[in-house]
């Protein structure tokens, strides 16, 4: 589904992606983790071209991100992707959030968008909000929001940056509960995030990368949370921090 060959990026002198490479297969959910700073965000933004890339390949379903050829708004349109900030329109309800790209960007027209829209806002428990503006809803209930207006559009792969991050530690459940019925269900995912307890139950993979934009791992979940000893120095230190309390 998603390929990634050599991929490097530099901001000017500064290189945040080095050498990239993996390859990402349909219904996989992959867990990318790793410090600050590491590239995680800017690894999984080359995959829908919102941030480009200077040496490598990336290949989604076929179609070749790094050609300049390729009509990027017709694969961000198949590529799903939530922030940790949920970024609704604030001024739109929240129907309207979940209709607009479908209208816009897929052609749809406003009855099929709405009643789809709706489909997936009843599958992420919000019916009852329909007609509520972002700012009427909670954090959790926002990003909600976010991750039933990007199924809206029938991606082919769910792109997930932090999508917890930015929430009160009560909301954070609610908003995996929906990440792990899309992982059950069979979506392609990856998932940049630091909820170690979803890795294990719905990962099949996880990329750990270091400072300096470097794959420092690439492997199955289970050898990454039960085989320490076969990790790297700085993938067990990183470890070690986050799973101690
Ligand atoms: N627009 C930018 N200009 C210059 N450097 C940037 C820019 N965006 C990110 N960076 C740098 O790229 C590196 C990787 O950033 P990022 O992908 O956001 O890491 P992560 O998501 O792992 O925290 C960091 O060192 C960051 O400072
Ligand atoms: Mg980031």
């Amino acid at each position: 589904m998603i390929e990634l060959k050599n991929v490097s990026k530099w901001y000017g002198e500064v290189q945040v992606l080095n050498n990239c490479t993996t390859t990402i297969q349909k219904g996989e959910v992959v867990v990318v983790a790793g410090p600050s700073g590491s590239g995680k965000s800017t690894l999984i933004k080359t995959i829908n071209a919102l941030e480009p890339f200077q040496k490598g390949e990336i290949w989604v379903d076929g179609v070749a991100v790094h050609d300049k050829n390729t009509n990027l708004p017709k694969l961000r349109s198949r590529v799903g992707m939530v922030f940790q900030h949920f970024e609704l329109f604030p001024h739109l309800s929240v129907t309207e959030n979940l209709t607009i790209a479908q209208v816009k960007v897929l052609g749809r027209n406003a009855t099929d968008a709405k009643a789809h829209g709706l489909k997936y806002l009843e599958r992420v428990g919000l019916m009852a909000h329909k007609d509520k503006f972002p700012g009427q809803l909670s954090g959790g209930q926002q990003q909600r929001v976010a991750i039933a207006r990007a199924l809206s559009m029938d991606p082919i792969v769910m792109l997930f940056d932090e999508p917890t991050s930015a929430l009160d530690p009560e909301m954070v459940g609610e908003v995996l509960d929906v990440m792990v019925g899309l992982a059950n269900e069979g979506m392609t995912m990856m998932c940049v995030t630091h909820e170690m307890g979803f890795a294990r139950k719905v990962g099949s993979r996880v990329i750990f990368m270091d400072v300096g934009g470097k794959i420092l791992e690439d492997c199955t979940t289970q050898e990454f949370f039960g085989n320490p000893d076969a990790r790297q120095p700085r993938t067990k230190d990183f470890l070690h921090k986050i799973l101690q309390h």
